[in-house]
């Protein structure tokens, strides 16, 4: 499963400098790519484990002028298995989390709404769960808007606006945050989401049932 250089022993050099490390999940992705590579230029104190199943969503390429930094590691992983969630946290002890990692496309959702329960909702727990027993201090799933349902052409959403999704992704989603609201209420968990617009890339002119922004 884990594919670290060789040459460097992430978790040993932690404990001697005392450095961050944020286990980025779904890092392999659109966004989850770019966060890496700002945080690898911004922090240079902190180090980055990239989790990620290589959906046909990923692609390492995103990752290529990051790859021989020594702050940088990818460990391939599914957030819905607990063989592997388990294995990097033991392996890693992260200080933060940052949950990308999602079957993303409301079109697939629409075809196929099993595999976005499984990773969205089912990742979600699992990863909060390890989170929590290895005393993760920040834990941030990356939500999305679209748990409020659809605007027309103008308008705007409060944060408390009421959760109306539209499509399965949605309410994956949304379910994912209130998994949130429920470690962050009972345990209590260190936990929070950020329910982010919609970011263009290539590939988002394919998507048909978008709301408008
Ligand atoms: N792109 C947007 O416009 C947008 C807007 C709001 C919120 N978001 C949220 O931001 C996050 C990232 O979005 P994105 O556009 O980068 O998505 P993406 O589809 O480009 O990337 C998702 C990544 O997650 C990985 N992944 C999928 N299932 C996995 C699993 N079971 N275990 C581990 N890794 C898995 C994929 O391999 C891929 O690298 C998602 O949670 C999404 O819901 C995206």
């Amino acid at each position: 499963m884990n594919e670290k250089p060789d040459t460097f022993d992430f978790y040993e050099d932690k404990k001697k400098n005392s450095n961050k490390i944020i286990l980025v999940t779904g890092g392999a992705g659109f966004i989850g790519s770019n966060f890496i590579k700002f945080i690898l230029d911004k922090y240079p104190d902190y180090k980055v484990i990239n989790f990620d199943k290589l959906t046909y969503a990923g692609n390492l390429n995103n990752l290529s002028s990051v790859e021989e930094n020594r702050n940088y590691v990818f460990v391939k992983g599914d957030v819905a298995d607990k063989k592997d969630v388990k294995n990097v946290f033991e392996e890693f002890d992260p200080d933060f989390v940052i949950h990308f990692a999602a079957e993303s496309h409301v079109d697939k959702s629409i075809i196929n709404p099993e595999i976005f329960l499984q990773t969205n909702v089912l990742g979600t727990q699992i990863i909060l769960n390890f989170a929590r027993e290895h005393n993760v201090t920040k834990f941030i799933l990356i939500s999305t808007d679209e748990v409020y349902g659809s605007l027309g052409k103008q308008g705007s959403w409060k944060e408390d606006a009421p959760i109306s999704p539209n499509n399965p992704y949605a309410a994956s989603k949304a379910a994912a945050d209130l998994l949130i609201r429920v470690a962050h209420q009972i345990y209590p968990q260190l936990a929070s989401c950020s329910r982010s617009l919609s970011r263009h890339r290539p590939c988002l002119a394919f998507r048909k049932n978008r709301r408008n922004l």
